[in-house]
């Protein structure tokens, strides 16, 4: 076996975030950009920079994903990767990754996993700032916009914008300058050069470049998606299946709904949504095909607007999830047992709801009773059985 240098140079991703404002249901790492995660594409860049321990800050309980996606970008690299849990602000995400450096790195850089299309060059300019002596260096771009000061709705000065950069990452940072920093750090600041700054530091600007903007909105994942389109994939992933199951019992108040379609004169079904098990099951099958969790993770119990939700609510965000995580629809096949109701006389209704609340995708439902056995056979409730086909886009 041959020992390798212990790398001078660590990378701290930091991809701890909820992503709150790109609103796509999970942490905003793990959202495809087209079939890789804005994770991977971030670390397919850090793992293209000069050779350092790699540090990935992840949400708590993501970590193996994480690893995962981690793993994926080293290769043959995969000795040179942390994985640590984040905290529940940016800077006690960095202070996270900064404890699990090892021992011999002296220089640090920062990055942020959501400005996953970030050149490599820019990790090397960095880099090469500290080597040179900076106590850090941060990648930064000429403001375009005329800049003006508000006071509420009013404009009420201007601003020389020849003074102003906006501020990128990765920056880089001497180790022993940045954890004196975090150590002594009093607040919370947007960006560590911020916060060695107010260490009484220098920081020195080296140029950013145009791709390394973080995604935070929806159109700056289109922007990234158009802009990773235009690199062909090396071999278009395969699609994916999955499978669903649930069951629900009879006993609920008001209106039976089953399938995305109300039953006047049947026994409602008891649950903390409308007890729909055609629908959950679908759910499930096509959460599964994604790779994205189960109906448990993305509707939980604790999200009031999905008491007495129907159908409708439950597939159409289902399939917004799918697509943020770049995948469609490719078809549903879902089975009912149960002894009631019949579905023979609605079951072209029935596809046709939960066709419309995925967007279109075909949905086969089939239905049989038990022979007389078990809790369906029992008239106690009903079981569903979906299986889902999920196609990269
Ligand atoms: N980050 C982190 N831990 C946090 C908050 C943010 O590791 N507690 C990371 C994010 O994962 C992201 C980077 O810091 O890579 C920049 O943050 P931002 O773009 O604001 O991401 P989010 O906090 O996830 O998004 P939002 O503010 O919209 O919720
Ligand atoms: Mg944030």
């Amino acid at each position: 076996m041959s020992i390798l240098p212990v790398p001078r140079v660590g990378i701290v991703v930091v991809a701890a975030g909820s992503g709150t404002r790109l609103g796509a249901g999970g942490p905003k790492a793990f959202v495809g950009i087209d079939r890789h995660s804005i994770l991977r594409h971030a670390l397919d860049g850090v793992f293209s920079a000069p050779t350092a321990q790699v540090v990935i800050v992840a949400p708590d309980g993501r970590e193996g994903d994480a690893r995962t996606e981690a793993l994926a970008a080293a290769g043959d690299r995969a000795d040179l990767v942390t994985v640590v849990t984040g905290g529940a602000t940016r800077q006690e995400s960095v202070s996270a990754g900064l404890a699990a450096l090892w021992g011999d790195v002296e220089v640090v850089l920062v990055h942020d996993a959501a400005r996953a299309l970030t050149p490599p060059e820019v990790f090397a300019r960095v880099i090469a700032a500290v080597e040179a002596g900076a106590a850090g260096a941060i990648p930064v771009l000429p403001v375009v916009d005329t800049i003006k000061r508000v006071a509420g709705d009013e404009i009420v000065g201007v601003v020389d914008r020849s003074e102003l950069a906006s501020a990128q990452t990765p920056q880089g940072f001497r180790r022993d300058v940045l954890a004196a920093a975090y150590a002594a750090a009093m607040q919370d600041f947007t960006d560590d050069a911020a916060l060695v700054a107010e260490a009484g530091h220098t920081v020195s600007a080296v140029p950013g470049h145009p791709l390394a903007f973080k995604i935070t909105t929806a159109a700056d994942l289109d922007r990234a998606r158009h802009l990773v389109v235009a690199v062909p994939a090396v071999a278009a992933a395969p699609p994916r299946i999955g499978v669903g199951t649930d069951v629900h019992a009879f006993g609920g108040d008001g209106a039976l709904w089953l399938a995305g379609l109300e039953w006047g004169g049947e026994q409602a079904l008891s649950g903390h949504s409308d007890g729909d098990a055609v629908a959950h099951a679908i759910v499930d099958a096509l959460l599964a095909a994604a790779g994205l969790g189960d109906i448990g993770t993305h509707f939980g119990t604790d999200q009031p607007q999905y008491a007495g939700a129907h159908a409708d609510a439950f597939l159409g965000r289902t399939a917004t999830i799918l697509r943020e995580a770049g995948w469609r629809v490719g078809n549903v096949s879902v089975q009912v047992q149960a002894n009631r109701p019949r579905f023979a006389a609605r079951r072209a209704e029935a596809e046709r709801a939960l066709s419309d609340a995925l967007g279109g995708a075909p949905v086969s439902v089939s239905a049989t009773t038990t022979d007389g056995l078990g809790f369906t056979g029992r008239g106690e409730g009903v079981s569903a059985y979906a299986v889902a086909l999920v196609v990269p886009v």
